[in-house]
């Protein structure tokens, strides 16, 4: 069995490129080599790989940069999905591809359900939706992942700018007042894994059906309460480098962005966990993992 990934430097695609790996023979491709933005070209290099499943991992994140690169963002978030959609339409390919919490407006009281109706706050999450919609209506079989918050030891993330601003600074401000589930790239790696392996079997006996499952850690926290178990973490591991001694909780206001944010980003995982048979980690256990893996990597230098 072939997979084509793409976007194999981004936090959630590096970590594909290891758990995908027992599945079969993995094309692990980087933005050089499979450009979204370049709908003909992408169009062209999936027809020659011809690949049995395709994994998207590549994506516009810029969230702030969105609201002035409209046109770029739709084109790579929601025109190139569309094309691999096409592609593994007519090849009778399996597409996984990952969306966000961000296509919700984040007025629910509870967990957004898979059901629940989108309304993007901003021009980031409108293109993911987009992309979403792009799928579906190609009749492709798909799965379309929706994670929130996610951090890796990899990439540009909220981990590693806390890491390093608490041992910069003696004091932090971080917005308390919006709620989601931190979710480690390597959590969603592997869950993809084991969908992935699951699906194929589905497929195999034809009882297989596209749709859309949330997939984040369990629980919730805010961005204060993320920043402070991240700082907590660090001092019991014993990290030299902190000089942060208060975390003080803010309002969105007072950290203003280009960007509006949802204030509730919760997804529930149930779909997943029942259709998977799986138990997403609590949102902490996995920080502290991912956080080992970091000081264990510091340690050895
Ligand atoms: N980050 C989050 O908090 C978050 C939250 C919810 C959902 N998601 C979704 O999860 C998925 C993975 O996100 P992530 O956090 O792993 O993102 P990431 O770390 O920003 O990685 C995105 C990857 O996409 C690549 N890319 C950008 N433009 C490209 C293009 N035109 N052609 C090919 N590759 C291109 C980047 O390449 P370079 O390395 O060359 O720049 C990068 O490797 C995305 O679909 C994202 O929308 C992310």
């Amino acid at each position: 069995m072939k997979i084509l990934l793409t976007g194999c430097n981004g936090q959630v695609g590096w970590e594909l490129g290891r758990a995908l790996l027992p599945l079969g023979e993995v094309i692990i491709t980087n933005r050089s080599q499979v450009d979204l933005s370049d709908l003909d070209g992408l169009r062209r290099t999936v027809q020659k790989y011809s690949a049995d499943v395709i994994v998207n991992a590549a994506a516009y994140t810029a969230v702030d940069k969105a609201e002035t690169e409209k046109d770029l963002a739709f084109l790579i978030n929601a025109e190139a999905p569309g094309v691999l959609a096409e592609e593994a339409k007519r090849t009778g390919a399996l597409l996984i591809h990952y969306s966000t919490d961000y296509v919700f407006d984040g007025t629910k009281i509870s967990a957004y359900a898979e059901d629940d109706v989108p309304n993007p706050a901003n021009i980031y999450g409108q293109s993911k939706l987009a992309g979403e919609k792009a799928i579906q209506v190609t009749g492709a079989d798909y799965l379309i992942l929706r994670t929130s918050w996610v951090y890796a030891a990899r990439g540009h993330n909220f981990l590693k700018s806390i890491l390093r601003l608490a041992a910069e600074r003696e004091e932090l401000n971080i917005v308390a007042d919006q709620i989601g589930s931190p979710t480690w790239a390597r959590l969603i790696a592997e869950t993809t894994a084991h969908i992935l392996r699951q699906s194929l079997l589905e497929r195999y006996k034809g009882d297989f059906n596209s749709d859309l499952y949330n997939v984040t850690s369990a629980g919730e926290t805010s961005w204060h309460g993320f920043a402070r178990m991240i700082v907590d973490y660090a001092r019991q591991q014993g990290s030299q480098a902190l000089k942060n001694r208060i975390i003080n909780p803010i309002p969105t206001k007072d950290y203003p962005l280009p960007a509006k944010r949802p204030v509730n980003s919760r997804l529930s995982v149930g779909r997943l966990e029942q259709h998977f048979g799986l138990k997403m980690p609590a949102w902490d256990q996995a920080l502290k993992l991912c956080m080992e893996d970091i000081a264990a990597t510091v340690h050895r230098q």
